[in-house]
Order: C-alpha cells, then structure tokens, then sequence
C-alpha cells in the first residue's frame, strides 16, 4: 500500500473484532513509530501495549471515576467514557508516553505526535483500525500511577480489526487552509 493511500483509507475506528492482535503486528506499528522524525532526534517516545482484559477495564474503570456527581461537565470532558469504552474492549491499547524534561515538552510532543501518526498509517496497511485517545489524560496522575511509571502519558492508541467502516470524517477544503494570498490560490 503506498503512503497516500493509507492516508486516505485511515479512519478513527472505534468498533473492533474480538480476535486478538498478532503479537507481530503490534510491533510492527512499534517499528513506525520508532523511524519517526524527532527533534534534535531525541526520539522522547517510550510504550507499552496492554492486552489484558483486567488490565484495561481497570483502565476504563480509573477513567470513569473521573466523574464526580453534580458536576456538570463540557461535552468534550464527557468524551473520556466513550474512550474508557474504547479501551476496555479494544483487543490493545498502546500506551505512549514521554520522557519528562520541560525544556523540550513541546518539540517532544510534536515529535511524538510524528510517531503515532506512523503508527495509525502502518496499522491501515496490516488491515487494523486505530483511534488515538488524548481523553486519558483527565486522569494522567491516576493512570501514571497505575502504570507505576516515571514516564509522562500522551496519549494511547487502541488497535484491533475493525468493526466498522466509518465515512471519512468532514475536511476542510485546501481554499479554507490558506491563509493570504499564494501563488497557487
Ligand atoms: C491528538 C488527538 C487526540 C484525540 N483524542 C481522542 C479521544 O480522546 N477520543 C476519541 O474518541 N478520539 C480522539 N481522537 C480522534 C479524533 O476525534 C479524530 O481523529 C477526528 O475526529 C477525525 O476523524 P478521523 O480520525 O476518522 O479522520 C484524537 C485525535 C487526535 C489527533
């Protein structure tokens, strides 16, 4: 598959199969994000897949005791139980995390936004969907510690055979993009 056609069949998916992941293919979209372009190619990335079922639902479970009754919380807050779902019956979940070093937060986090997109576009071409999942960090100290790691969470991927085939999602047009005046529009 070449790179322009996995970028246009990607697709959040949020469905899954309950076949398991090839141990193979999870590194494989390790390998990725691994060749990923980092800043001052520090390569700050670090992971770890999870695909126990007790594991994740414990996940899920730390991330919807976020909730605290009469709290009235944004819509865009509410999303963590759709992504505590998501992780509870995703077949994997990648954890990627980060070295903590404030003089590079930000060219770190770009730096590893390159690796999990490498990571989504390769899962495409072995056949897998993937949804990226910032919401995990409502309750990024919570989850820190159960991980028992020094390392700061991202984000976390969630991998497996999809069960749905979602329409791409609206885009804006390249018009909308530009800002001023080009050559080109
Ligand atoms: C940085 C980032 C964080 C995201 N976090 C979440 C999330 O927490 N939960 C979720 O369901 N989707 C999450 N997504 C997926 C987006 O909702 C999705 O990419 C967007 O709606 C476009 O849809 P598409 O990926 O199918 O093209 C995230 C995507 C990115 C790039």
């Amino acid at each position: 598959m070449d790179v322009k056609q996995a970028i246009r069949d990607r697709r959040s998916i949020r469905l899954y199969q309950s076949k398991p992941v090839e141990e193979q293919k999870l590194y494989q979209i390790i390998e990725a994000a691994r060749l990923a372009p980092s800043a001052k190619n520090r390569q700050p990335w670090r992971f770890i897949i999870e695909t126990d079922s007790s594991r994740k639902k414990q996940i899920s479970d730390i991330m919807r005791a976020f909730f605290k009754e009469g709290v009235d919380y944004p819509d865009h807050v509410k999303s963590i139980n759709l992504s505590a779902r998501i992780i509870s019956r995703a077949p994997a979940i990648i954890w990627v995390l980060k070295e903590r070093d404030p003089n590079w937060d930000t060219s770190d986090l770009l730096s590893i936004g390159a690796a999990i997109e490498n990571m989504c576009l390769v899962a495409v071409e072995l056949g897998l969907g993937t949804v990226w999942l910032r919401d995990v960090c409502y309750t990024q100290d919570e989850l820190e510690e159960f991980l028992g790691t020094q390392y700061e969470i991202v984000s976390c991927v969630a991998v497996g055979y999809p069960a749905e085939q979602p329409e791409m999602r609206p885009r804006k047009t390249i018009p909308e993009l530009f800002l001023g005046k080009t050559g080109v529009y």
